[in-house]
């Protein structure tokens, strides 16, 4: 399977370090139901990122609960060398990696292995990192990460200058190189987000820190169908 078939349209992806960890198992139940298919799952190595998150065990634990409801499960390694943990991620579960280019030596040959090892791959890049660099390293990848906060922790604000980098970005990447966002994404942004671009849209605290995570993963969603219907009258 590749994210061609995983992915219907625009997807929105819960990120899981937003989560209620003493509820993750039922948490994620409520948001297949509630039709999420693809779930973001991020590893901070406390190197790359000051912060330590979540790593394999816990992927472990939430892999067949996620394959059994239908969902994936999208790595984003925030970590030193992330080439160094793809065979772990990959039998702890995981469906794809995204790692940092600032955080890899040779993003072509990690980009092989991902394959190697049967994982979608994807590149995420800082934003001081130039939008170019990225897309030059993104030769053979599935998708792109534009960061639009700092990496590292949930509850960070957008930085606006985010969408005018995902512009960029597309038109320096083929079609069929999804563009992921992540960081600070709400109801009040998700469609501009989509509107430049960008057709993977992470969201943690706008998800997990509501009170009804189905309702918040829905008032998401109808933003992107409102702006596409408003585009079409
Ligand atoms: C932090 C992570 C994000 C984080 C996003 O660096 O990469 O995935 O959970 O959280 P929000 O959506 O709250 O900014
Ligand atoms: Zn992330």
């Amino acid at each position: 399977m590749s994210w061609h078939e995983w992915k219907r349209g625009v997807e929105i992806e819960p990120s899981i370090y937003a989560a209620d960890f003493a509820n993750l198992g039922s948490q994620i139940r409520v948001l297949l139901e509630a039709g999420v298919r693809i779930f973001h799952f991020d590893v901070g190595d406390g190197h790359f990122v000051e912060q330590i998150t979540i790593g394999p065990i816990v992927l472990e634990s939430i892999a067949p609960i996620i394959h059994d409801g239908g969902g994936i499960l999208d790595c984003h390694l925030m970590v030193s060398e992330p080439e160094r943990h793809f065979e772990q991620i990959n039998a702890a579960g995981g469906d794809s990696v995204t790692f940092h280019v600032e955080a890899c030596a040779d993003p072509a040959a990690a980009i092989r292995l991902a394959r190697e090892l049967d994982l979608g791959v994807g590149v995420a890049f800082n934003p001081e990192t130039p939008v170019e660099a990225a897309a030059a390293a993104a030769e053979g990848a599935d998708l792109v990460l534009c960061m639009s906060i700092h990496p590292g922790r949930s509850g960070q604000s957008f930085m606006p200058e985010a969408c005018a980098r995902i512009a960029e970005l597309r038109t320096l990447l083929p079609d069929y190189v999804s563009i992921q966002v992540d960081g600070g994404i709400w109801a009040a942004n998700i469609a501009e987000v989509n509107n430049v671009g960008a057709d993977l849209l992470v969201a943690g605290s706008s998800i997990f820190w509501q009170g009804d995570l189905a309702v918040a993963y829905r008032t998401l969603s109808g933003m992107l169908l409102r702006a596409t219907t408003t585009d079409r009258l």
